[in-house]
């Protein structure tokens, strides 16, 4: 609900323009970025938006504040998503003072030149920064996403500014109904890494009574946080989320895709709660990995490729291991013709992940399934089950 407060105004944009999110992410809803104004005797704006969205946010704040003047920008993450509109915001009103932590200070001449005669004051946690009935409170959050992250806290409102954190890919109205399906995908794949520094931040959070949550993306959350902070408590604890397989394979003339589609229905009729088989070249693979996260158990199915593994397996893998995949059961099923050797290298990424049990059955396809392989893959589905 953008409209929660009378004094916090909302005057964030939607981009539908926008075709890949950091470079990398498809988001065909689009993407929201968040920005607030808190009115009162001194005017507070918390971050900007991208810098091809920066005048549709010039006239959203312009109309917030009503013929006032604001008297603090507040930067709690610098990431261009939310940073493009600095500049422009220090020329138009530059008796403002910028309020964010050293570290972001350190790091904004690396994107942008201001006049050597802005106002600067740096915060850190704990401090805070009266308004007049409001009063924010900063508390430290380095590493979600980025180490210059401050979230803040309106005392009197009882709301959390909470940076990226609880925001998710799409526009500010993208699934109501389903704020989990694009949380997620974007958790795991933006801030998936640095769910220690989640856990962190949300112990600090415990503490607060808070009311309303304002991410930097994805709407404002005013109803059922327990809910939303379960989800990140999960999430950052990197524990499975829900029981269920994922089988995610690469096939490159179908004998892979063949044993990966037979595999699912062989755990689908062995009881397994939820089976999701997914196609690593054709599927969005920022939703195969939130899957990997999703559930407690996964294969892997990939065919042999230069006497390695097929490549975007190995990518997947990577991707797995860089957000710190852990704590799951995980099985391997590989394909080879004259020289299988998937299974090895899958087994040795797989190996270096905290707590990843591999199932000891490891199935061997030699081009297509035959007698054997499909009775070691009916072994490894008693282990799964
Ligand atoms: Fe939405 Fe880490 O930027």
């Amino acid at each position: 609900m953008k409209n929660f407060s009378e004094n916090i105004k909302y005057i964030g944009v939607d981009d539908r323009d926008l075709d890949l999110f950091e470079g990398q992410y498809v988001v065909p809803e689009g993407m929201a970025y968040n920005s607030y104004v808190i009115v009162d005797e001194k005017i507070v704006v918390t971050d900007t938006v991208d810098a091809h969205k920066v005048n549709e946010w010039l006239a959203n704040l312009d109309a917030a504040l009503a013929g006032r003047k604001p008297d603090y920008l507040v930067i709690h993450h610098l990431e261009p998503d939310h940073a493009g509109g600095i500049a422009d915001f220090v020329a138009k009103y530059p008796e403002a003072t910028l309020v964010a932590s050293a570290k972001a200070f350190a790091l904004l001449p690396q994107f942008m030149a201001l006049p050597e005669s802005v106002k600067k004051q740096t915060v850190k946690e704990g401090d805070t920064l009266s308004l007049g009935a409001h009063t924010l409170q900063f508390i430290g959050a380095p590493m979600v996403h980025w180490p210059e992250v401050l979230f803040s806290y309106e005392q009197s409102e009882k709301v959390l500014f909470s940076a990226d954190a609880f925001g998710k890919f799409g526009v500010y109205d993208a699934d109501p109904d389903d704020w989990a399906c694009e949380a997620r995908r974007y958790y795991f794949n933006i801030v998936g890494k640095y769910g220690n520094q989640v856990q962190a931040v949300l112990k600090k959070a415990a503490a607060l009574d808070i009311k309303t949550i304002c991410p930097l993306h994805g709407p404002v959350l005013t109803e059922n946080l327990v809910y939303y902070i379960d989800k990140y408590n999960t999430w950052s604890s990197y524990a499975p989320e829900d029981k269920g397989v994922l089988v995610a394979y690469a096939s490159i003339y179908g004998g892979t895709k063949k044993a990966a589609e037979l595999l699912g229905e062989k755990l689908k009729a062995a009881g397994v709660e939820k089976v999701v088989v997914s196609d690593l070249a054709r599927s969005d693979m920022a939703e195969v990995i939130e899957d990997a996260f999703r559930y407690d158990r996964m294969v892997v199915a990939a065919p042999t490729y230069d006497a390695g593994l097929f490549p975007v397996m190995e990518d997947f893998l990577n991707h797995l291991k860089a957000k710190n995949y852990s704590n799951r059961k995980v099985g391997v099923v590989e394909n080879g013709t004259w020289a299988p050797m998937a299974a090895k290298k899958m087994t040795e990424i797989l190996s270096s992940l905290k707590n990843v049990t591999l199932a000891e059955t490891v199935v061997t396809v030699k081009s297509t399934l035959g007698a054997e392989s499909e009775a070691a893959m009916d072994k490894l589905v008693q282990e799964l089950v």
